[in-house]
């Protein structure tokens, strides 16, 4: 089925980030303030409603859901969504920090996960206790075994780069993922909220910079693979992992967008980098079990999808919201 879902650019959204939590056990440096303060429960919406949304997106010919967060692993029965998301005509992927996954990879492979991508910025323990603030590296290292023997499709690393802090470690990075088997992405920091640790500007680390550092290496040759999200990706002759770079600053990729987001509170995001939204939390309360008012705010909120992101490192940032308001 073709999508119902095309802007006034001529895009078809075929991929939904659904956030199902803005709540995190970790608090990642480039992702949210220490004391980050977390919605009350009345402003989030239910598995119910999140079910909801992610059954209309499907009738208007999403092809593909990613559950987000914050980490998505850390709302109580966020399985039993899951499974009911299994069920869908979309392929369902899963962005997380790993901490979750010794208890839980077993049952998200089995309940239709097809592929994971999974957040890792350091394999030194010490730094990367610095990095997520909370985070454990022996927990999520353990988190990605267990995922490595759930019979994922795929899986992914995620690692965002920030000069002087990470960007030593690239190299060792890649090292990991060949030995592991998984492939990696290496993401340019994005401006999403005030945060105080680092200066956005002063840690940017292009993609650039970094291909050709591990092409020193690992010589890279283009890959046309594609997985639907914002990577480009490289193979190496004697491995079959993918390194990918999402480069948001480097290389513009909004011409190609095929995403939306929906936030834990119901906010339609036509765009990680700008306000424009909708609400669908008042759609779906106001007029509950009305699916046709619900179909008709979707196809008519691709009327305000704008047509790339404002991202400036120079300024401070335009977007207040942070990453875990977002949906990753
Ligand atoms: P796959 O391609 O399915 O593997 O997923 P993905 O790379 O799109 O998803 P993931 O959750 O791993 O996100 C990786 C990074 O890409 C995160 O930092 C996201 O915020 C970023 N990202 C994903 N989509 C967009 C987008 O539309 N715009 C921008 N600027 N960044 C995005
Ligand atoms: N810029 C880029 N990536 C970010 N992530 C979280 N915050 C930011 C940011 N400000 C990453 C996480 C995770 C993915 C969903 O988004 O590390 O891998
Ligand atoms: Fe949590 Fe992911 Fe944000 Fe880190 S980047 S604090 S793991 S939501």
């Amino acid at each position: 089925m073709s999508s119902r879902l095309v802007d006034r650019f001529g895009r078809h959204v075929t991929y939904l980030r659904l956030s199902v939590t803005d709540r995190c056990d970790l608090r990642c440096v480039y992702c949210m303030t220490e004391k980050m303060r977390f919605l009350p429960h009345d402003q989030v919406l239910s598995l119910e409603e999140l079910y909801d949304v992610a059954h209309a997106f499907t009738r208007l010919g999403i092809n593909k859901i990613r559950l987000t967060g914050g980490e998505p692993l850390v709302r109580r029965d966020v399985m039993t969504l899951v499974e009911r998301l299994g069920q869908l005509p979309a392929e369902l992927v899963l962005t997380t920090n790993g901490s979750q996954l010794r208890k839980r990879a077993q049952d998200l492979a089995r309940f239709g996960v097809q592929r994971l991508n999974i957040s890792l910025d350091s394999l030194q323990s010490e730094r990367f206790a610095h990095l997520t603030r909370h985070g454990r590296l022996e927990q999520v290292l353990d988190g990605i075994e267990a995922a490595r023997s759930a019979g994922f499709k795929r899986i992914k690393l995620n690692t965002v780069v920030l000069k002087g802090r990470n960007d030593d470690e690239v190299l060792d990075l890649v090292e990991f993922a060949r030995r592991s088997g998984l492939d990696i992405s290496f993401i340019e920091e994005m401006p999403l909220g005030v945060i105080s640790e680092h200066g956005r500007a002063e840690c940017f680390c292009s993609s650039d910079e970094l291909r050709e550092r591990i092409s020193s290496r690992y010589p890279l040759t283009p890959s046309t693979d594609r997985t639907g999200g914002p990577s480009r990706y490289f193979r190496m002759a004697d491995s079959a992992i993918r390194v990918g770079f999402i480069s948001p600053h480097s290389h513009n990729f909004c011409s190609e967008c095929n995403r939306v987001r929906v936030t834990v509170e119901g906010r339609l995001l036509l765009c990680l980098g700008n306000e424009h939204s909708v609400d669908l939390r008042r759609i779906l309360r106001e007029y509950p079990g009305n699916t046709e008012r619900l179909h008709q705010t979707l196809v008519d909120a691709m009327a305000i999808k704008p047509e790339r992101h404002e991202f400036n490192l120079d300024e401070a940032p335009q977007i207040l919201r942070f990453m875990n308001m977002t949906g990753g």
